[in-house]
């Protein structure tokens, strides 16, 4: 390695790394969604190309490996890299060679015959039971086909698995890839909250998911600051303020939650935005629903919130626009119901307006900016979902944080 000092403050990227002709071992996140074998969506395997491409252009020997689903340390035909090589070979126009194992004598032969430019991607890390327990057997037969290592792998950063901790443990060559580095600056500016005002727009179902997130942002937040609460979570805060949410999913154990996050907000002078009025709809196969304003708290009992309503959407989308940062994480209803997508869609728009710096992590909240067309016109979209909440929560990750120890 070209003499570069490891320290705790900077991430050692790919071009601290010498890598012409030299096995580069690359773990991403290529978990994408499949149907049957085909890929839903591929933008966790586009979002690591910059990565690959530099890697390949200064004559790296590439050996990229990621998990795919939840297998359980057994080989399952339904979640074969197979599909996802096809589609890195697409993509990039050159040849992705497929072994059948993870590890064996078989992988080490290919690997060895690799040639500068060329890439072997190794069949899913989790069809190997030591992936998952961070075995150090494991880990060892990794690290032996490798000379580097290379994390791109943002999506599975707060995995101690042995792939993302024992192996670059065993490597002193060692380095973020850009995909890393990009969500790291670019959540690590929303941790930091230095920017003022401040949007946090929290949706999602429960108010336990989110629990630790919303602590954590409410800490951060300072006066002018805004928390815009929405989707089923909502109900859960309505109702812990007294009002009838009717058959709306909703925790009545996180009432004392919801007040103690409410009281922080009063006392830092933060503005906490709840929904003023919801579309409601019989249950949540509803294909049409009603608007119905909060404060007339007019739910029937078999009735549900399932978005929010008009009037919330001015409401949220006005106290987003002059924001000097953004960070939105979940939906605000039952977006994948077109009769309820509307209060999420609208978010995206007023996210995709304001001039700041935004960020947007989360399943649904992407896709929504992806259908809606403004994914161009978001600052960063991370690819990490539990990664992701995990470094709101102000956590280091340990894919991270082995990148930065002594070795
Ligand atoms: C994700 O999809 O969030 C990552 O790929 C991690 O997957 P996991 O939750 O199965 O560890």
């Amino acid at each position: 390695m070209a003499n570069v000092p490891r320290d705790s403050k900077r991430l050692l990227t790919i071009e601290d790394l010498d890598v012409e002709n030299r096995r580069v071992f690359v773990r991403v996140d290529f978990n994408v969604p499949l149907k049957g074998s085909e890929i839903r969506d591929d933008t966790r395997i586009r979002a690591s190309l910059p990565t690959i491409k530099a890697l390949l252009q200064r004559g790296a020997r590439l050996i990229l490996a990621s998990h795919l689903g939840r297998p359980d340390g057994d080989y399952d035909p339904k979640y074969s890299m197979e599909p996802v090589g096809a589609r890195l070979a697409e993509l990039l126009g050159v040849e992705v060679r497929l072994p059948d194992e993870v590890i064996g004598d078989g992988v080490t032969k290919l690997v060895l015959d690799t040639r500068a430019g060329q890439i072997v991607l190794l069949e899913n890390l989790r069809f190997h039971p030591g992936e998952t327990r961070n075995d150090p057997e494991f880990a060892r037969a990794l690290a032996i086909l490798c000379d580097a290592y290379v994390n791109d792998a943002f999506g599975a950063s707060h995995r101690a698995h042995a792939s993302i901790v024992g192996l670059p443990r065993l490597v002193r060559e060692r380095a973020a890839g850009m995909l890393l580095n990009a969500e790291v600056a670019a959540l690590g500016r929303v941790v930091a909250a230095a920017e003022h005002p401040f949007v946090a727009i929290v949706g999602g179902a429960k108010v336990s998911d989110k629990l630790p997130v919303l602590l954590a942002v409410i800490e951060r937040l300072t006066a002018g600051d805004r928390l815009l609460i929405g989707g089923a979570m909502a109900n859960t805060f309505l109702a812990a303020e007294g009002l009838e949410v009717g058959g709306s999913l909703h925790e009545p154990d996180r009432f004392g939650d919801c007040r103690t996050i409410l009281a922080k907000a009063r006392a830092r002078d933060v503005r906490l935005l709840l929904p003023s009025d919801l579309r409601v709809g019989h249950g949540i196969k509803a294909t049409s629903g009603r608007v119905v304003a909060v404060n007339e708290a007019s739910l029937s009992a078999d009735e549900m919130a399932l978005d929010i309503g008009p009037h919330t959407e001015q409401r949220f989308a006005a106290a987003i626009k002059d924001a000097a940062i953004v960070f939105w994480n979940g939906p605000m209803g039952l977006f994948e119901s077109p009769a309820f997508a509307q209060g999420t869609m609208a978010m995206a728009a007023a996210v995709a307006a304001c001039p700041g710096y935004t960020v947007v992590g989360g399943g649904d909240s992407v896709a929504a900016v992806q259908t809606s067309g403004v994914a161009e016109q978001i600052s960063h979209i991370s690819t990490g979902g539990g990664a992701s909440l995990e470094m709101i929560e102000g956590q280091v990750l340990p894919g991270v944080a082995v990148l930065t120890e002594e070795g």
